[in-house]
């Protein structure tokens, strides 16, 4: 694994956004696994200007979003799909049936999970994953558990995670229980990983999945048994 230490925010998004912009000129047609919530908003911000003064083409680029929440529909301003139109796929020359996200209001659950996981394959893999990670070591909405979970399942949120998301809603209350998120497979399968964290209020839980032991209870520490992993942060560990 391999950490980089930024100066700040700027600086980590600035890098990670190079990370994914080398790889869509290196491989026009590429697959990237993408995340939502407020660390990546920066990074995302770097690829449409980049996209916009021409320096980098999404119009082959392939991309599946990690998780999304159950019960929002794709209109709702707090579903993922919203989150990336509006930061992201409007605002680049991606192909919008290029983009995926899990739906939040499917009638089948299992058939969603199912397909995700077979488009995900039939693409042949994610060439470079984008994670964050949450306060309880979480990454897409892999939350703790005794078991790592393979494939794109249905997850109940912790208290952590709807405490730490209810930022974004008008009331606690009316943050989703519960999300689709891709699984652990899809996520280690990525040829590339970049895992950005910011904010002093990650370092611990950072400082744990990096170079604690091993185990679900902290979902990102798997990440310490892929090839090609890279932290970026502007924590000091
Ligand atoms: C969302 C996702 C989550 C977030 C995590 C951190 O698609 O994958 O794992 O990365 O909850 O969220 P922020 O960046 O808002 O602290």
């Amino acid at each position: 694994m391999k950490i980089i230490k930024t100066k700040d925010y700027n600086e980590m998004s600035l890098k990670a956004a190079s990370m994914i912009a080398a790889q869509v000129i290196l491989k026009p047609n590429c697959v990237l696994g993408l995340a939502t919530g407020s660390t990546p908003l920066g990074t995302y911000e770097k690829l449409v200007e980049w996209c916009n003064n021409g320096h980098v083409d999404f119009s082959d680029v392939v991309t599946f979003n990690l998780d999304e929440y159950l019960g929002l529909d794709p209109s709702h301003d707090q579903s993922y799909r919203y989150y990336m139109n509006n930061n992201l796929f409007n605002k680049i020359n991606i192909k919008i049936e290029n983009t995926h996200v899990p739906s939040g209001v499917t009638t089948n659950i299992e058939e969603e999970c199912a397909n995700y996981d077979k488009m995900i394959s039939d693409y042949g893999g994610i060439d470079l994953q984008l994670l964050g990670i949450g306060h309880d070591g979480h990454i897409g909405f892999n939350e703790p558990s005794d078991h790592f979970e393979k494939g794109t399942h249905c997850v109940t949120l912790t208290e952590e995670t709807i405490k730490a998301n209810s930022r974004f809603f008008e009331s606690i209350d009316l943050v989703p229980k519960k999300a689709i998120t891709m699984g652990m497979l899809s996520i280690m399968q990525a040829k590339k990983i970049v895992l950005v964290a910011s904010g002093d209020d990650k370092k611990e839980i950072l400082k744990k999945a990096l170079f604690g032991p091993i185990t679900p209870k902290v979902p990102a520490s798997i990440l310490q048994l892929h090839p090609d992993c890279t932290v970026i942060t502007p924590i000091s560990l």
